[in-house]
């Protein structure tokens, strides 16, 4: 089994050696490979069983490492790139040729993040390459949010996970692309679009679309738990189902019809952020009980709460 722990240099010397690790990130935890070493990133793909058109994000130090990979940076990227680095924000930008083919599943472009977490940021300082890191979970589960996490799913095939406590924003990043003067989310994520919007003006989110050409990766069918979930109107949903074993997620509220055991509140006092952080616990926890369905209500559709109902929705997709 994996180790768990806060050894950078051992995790430095794995990296070094083209061994993958689990690192902390404020997402959710990465499965990290030198992003310049094929050989390592290739481990990768076979560790997720992750298809190999299904592009990685490369984790850098800062704007000036990211430069080393890319050919130009646009003016909306650099701005948003100094306001929220290190942050959930990954940019798409065109790639150089140093960065190897099956980072990028042979695209010409290449997403870039600074990843905001202490641990991360050490090592990233102490390695002489960006990291190649997609979520370490098995491809179309759940991300992790705790180095337990990624222990239980991934522990007998890498050898040590980084740990830095729990994920503080808990869900991935906002994934965006600039075309010409337009700017496209593909990804909603923990970069709130208000905030985006605010700094830059107005851009276009693409995500949900499973045949978005330029992000081959973005399948609706993700982030799903292995029992069945629908999404709606929670009181409705436990009466139709309710000869069924049933799990259930809240936003704030309590809902006596069930016993208690299977419920898992997102956040009591009502606010998004913590429900975020919260969302992939609740259905891992939920998911470990062997109920029959899992029914869940979208968030209120602002701030993070645009990211946790495109998830919930997708992990209803996928099992249903
Ligand atoms: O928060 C996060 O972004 C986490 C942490 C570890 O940084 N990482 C993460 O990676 O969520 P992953 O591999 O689970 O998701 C990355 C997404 C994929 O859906 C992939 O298709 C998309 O990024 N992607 C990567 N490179 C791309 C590119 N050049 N163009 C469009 N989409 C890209
Ligand atoms: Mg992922």
């Amino acid at each position: 089994m994996a180790k768990i722990g806060t050894d950078i240099k051992y995790v430095r010397d794995l990296l070094i050696g083209s061994e993958l690790a689990g690192i902390p990130t404020e997402t959710v935890y990465g499965l990290a490979a030198n992003a310049l070493d094929p050989i390592a990133v290739a481990k990768i793909f076979k560790v997720k069983e992750r298809p190999t058109f299904d592009p990685l994000i490369v984790h850098v130090s800062g704007l000036d490492q990211a430069e080393k990979f890319v050919r130009e940076i646009p003016e909306k990227a650099q701005i948003l790139a100094n306001t929220f680095w290190p942050g959930p924000l990954t940019l798409i930008f065109n790639k150089k040729e140093i960065i190897p083919d099956i980072v990028t599943s042979g695209l010409d472009t290449v997403a870039v993040r600074v990843p905001n977490h202490a641990l991360t940021l050490e090592l990233l300082k102490n390695i002489d390459f960006p990291l190649a890191a997609p979520s370490a979970n098995p491809f179309g589960y759940v991300s992790p949010t705790s180095a337990k996490h990624v222990e239980e799913q991934l522990g007998d095939k890498i050898k040590y996970v980084l740990d830095g406590g729990l994920c503080s924003v808990g869900i991935e990043s906002t994934i965006l692309g600039f075309d010409g003067d337009d700017v496209v989310v593909y990804r909603l994520g923990g970069c709130k679009v208000e905030d985006i919007e605010g700094l830059i003006g107005e851009i276009k989110v693409k995500a949900n679309s499973s045949s978005n050409p330029v992000a081959p990766g973005m399948l609706e069918s993700h982030y799903a738990p292995l029992t069945p979930i629908i999404i709606g109107n929670i009181r409705e949903l436990v009466g139709k189902h309710k000869h069924q074993k049933i799990g259930l997620i809240s936003f704030k509220d309590e809902i006596n019809e069930l016993d208690l055991d299977h419920q898992f509140i997102l956040s009591e006092k009502g606010d998004i952020d913590e429900a975020a952080t919260r969302l992939f616990t609740g259905l891992r926890e939920l998911d470990a009980l062997n109920l029959q369905l899992i029914v869940s209500e979208y968030v209120p559709d602002v701030g993070l709460g645009r990211a946790i109902n495109d998830r919930l929705k997708r992990a209803e997709v996928k099992r249903n």
